[in-house]
Parts: C-alpha cells; sequence; structure tokens
C-alpha cells in the first residue's frame, strides 16, 4: 500500500476520494504494466501525478487512469514524471573524493571490478565513474552496469552527451571530486554539446531495471544508488536495501545520495560508514 500516511480521519472527503483514486491508479498501472510505484513516498508521487494531470488538462486523477491504462505513449509520458531524472556529474563531489581514498586501493586489489550504477538517470554518474576509474588506471578491468527503469533516460544516457552549458558546473564538482586531469579533454564540443569520449563508456552496459520489481542480477564490488530511495516509503527502502545487501560482495562500496542514509534500515549493522558525513559505506558482513 502506498503511504498515505495523513490520519484518514483528519481527511477532508474530498482528500480521502484523491486518496482512493491515487490507489486504484498504481494498483491499476502494476496491473496492465508492471511498474510498481504502490510504496513510492506518497506526498512526491502525488505532485507528480498531478503535473501529469494539469500537463493533460484534466480534471481528476481518475480522468489520468482513463488516459494511462488504455494508452501506453501516457503511461510512458507518466513514467518520465515520476522517474525525476536530475542529476550532475561528480554530484556531491566529495563523496567522489572519498570514494577515491577508500574505495579505489581496495579496487587497486581486484583482477576484475563490477561497478552497478542503480538508478543511473541520464548517465552523469557512469561518466563520472568511468573519468575517475580512467585517472586511476582501473577503467580497463571495470565493468559498469548501469540501470534505471527510465528507457528514455538509458537511451540519453548511452550517448554520452550533455549540453555544453552544464560543463562550467561539471568542471568544478570535477575539481573538488579531486579530478587529476584536464576535463575539457574528456569531451569535444558540438554546437551546443559535450560529446564525451565513447572510450569512457566501452566498459559501460546500459540496461533497464527496476530496483522494486527486478531481481538482483550480479554480484558487485561497488554499488552506486544514489537520490532513488529518497522517493520510497519505509518498507521499500528496506526491500531495497536487502537487494544492494545481496548484490554486494563483502569488502564491497555502497554509495548512497546525501539525503539517504543506511542508518535505521535492517542493514545498518552490515556496513561501516566511511566519513560521518559522505554516504559511502562499507560492508562489513
Ligand atoms: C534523481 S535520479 C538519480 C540519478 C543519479 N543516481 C544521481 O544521484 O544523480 C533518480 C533515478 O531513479 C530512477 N528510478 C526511480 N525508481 C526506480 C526504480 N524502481 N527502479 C530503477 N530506477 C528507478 C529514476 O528513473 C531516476 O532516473
Amino acid at each position: 500500500m502506498t503511504d498515505i500516511q495523513s490520519n484518514p480521519s483528519l481527511l477532508t472527503p474530498e482528500e480521502e476520494l484523491e486518496n482512493i483514486e491515487i490507489e486504484l491508479l498504481l494498483e491499476g498501472i502494476f496491473r496492465v504494466y508492471g511498474y510498481d510505484f504502490r510504496d513510492y513516498a506518497f506526498s512526491s508521487l502525488r505532485r507528480r501525478i498531478w503535473h501529469r494531470i494539469h500537463a493533460l488538462h484534466l480534471g481528476s486523477v481518475s480522468g489520468l487512469q482513463e488516459k494511462v491504462l488504455h494508452d501506453p505513449a501516457q503511461m510512458k509520458a507518466l513514467i518520465g514524471s515520476l522517474s525525476i531524472s536530475v542529476t550532475e556529474m561528480f554530484r556531491d563531489p566529495l563523496l567522489f573524493q572519498l570514494f577515491r581514498r577508500e574505495a579505489v586501493p581496495y579496487l587497486k586489489s581486484l583482477p576484475q571490478i563490477r561497478i552497478w550504477h542503480a538508478g543511473c538517470s541520464t548517465g552523469e554518474e557512469v561518466l563520472s565513474m568511468a573519468i575517475l576509474l580512467h585517472e586511476e588506471g582501473l577503467l580497463d578491468r571495470a565493468r559498469i552496469y548501469a540501470t534505471d527503469m527510465n528507457e528514455d533516460s538509458l537511451d540519453q544516457a548511452r550517448k554520452g552527451i550533455i549540453p555544453l552549458r552544464k560543463m562550467r558546473d561539471y568542471t568544478r564538482n570535477y575539481l573538488a571530486a579531486g579530478g587529476s586531469g584536464e576535463f575539457s579533454e574528456y569531451y569535444s564540443v558540438k554546437s551546443e554539446y559535450a560529446v564525451f569520449q565513447p572510450e569512457l563508456l566501452n566498459h559501460a552496459v546500459f540496461a533497464q531495471h527496476n530496483l522494486v520489481t527486478d531481481q538482483s542480477f550480479n554480484e558487485f564490488h561497488v554499488i552506486f544508488c544514489r537520490n532513488v530511495l529518497i522517493y520510497f516509503n519505509k518498507d521499500l527502502q528496506d526491500q531495497v536495501h536487502r537487494l544492494i545487501y545481496d548484490s554486494l560482495s563483502l569488502k564491497g562500496f555502497l554509495a548512497l545520495g546525501n539525503r539517504e542514509s543506511i542508518n535505521f534500515t535492517h542493514h545498518a549493522d552490515s556496513y561501516q560508514p566511511m566519513s560521518p558525513s559522505e554516504r559511502l559505506y562499507r560492508k562489513i558482513r
């Protein structure tokens, strides 16, 4: 069930009706398309649903349900709204700096390295990792699995092309993350875009994977699952943490977003935090 947390007795009849409509919409989506949003955090889900309702000039959740359940193109558009694809290169640079310091020495001891970016969005995090691995002499022995539920984001990620206007911020992030090269050497400029060196993504595999409904598909030395769990309710976070735990090798590293934490999950004791401020953890049991 969705975490419609508000005390039902405090809801107005309209709000109660809206909650029922949202539950029905999510149930319908699950049964028709297999996407399971039923345990996403309710308030942001509700906001996103209304965003689509307004975009289509509709008046109710039921109106959206009618469209979405009968038209896969409308479902695709709704996924676009629900998936919140905001991302950056070297987002939270200090986490990448810490990763270089704490995780890279361990990765250097491995003959092959498997890394999973779960919820990779349009691929900025993957390019960042590829650059970091290249600078540490590790890219050739790495395999990067980059997954997301949103196919459109993955299509974009595979291209390795980013609007040029973002390069100023990304250069700053890169330097703050401990980048040791010249950031502009990693891309060429084609009109309004930065086209990243294709070799950076030679070791990356992009594939659709849904953290809610799909299983673990490999064992990884590193998992980045950042700014994804924040959209899930507590039960779903625990469920996905189980999947992450099962997919991470012992001594492997887990990176979360800076508003996410392993604390208060069922797996808190299985990880050692690498710093009090950055969300980098090591699996210790
Ligand atoms: C805010 S982006 C995070 C991107 C990147 N990890 C970062 O931190 O910059 C969240 C991503 O999670 C994806 N996502 C949401 N629910 C998902 C699910 N159930 N399975 C896989 N990906 C999901 C969305 O499609 C979106 O691309």
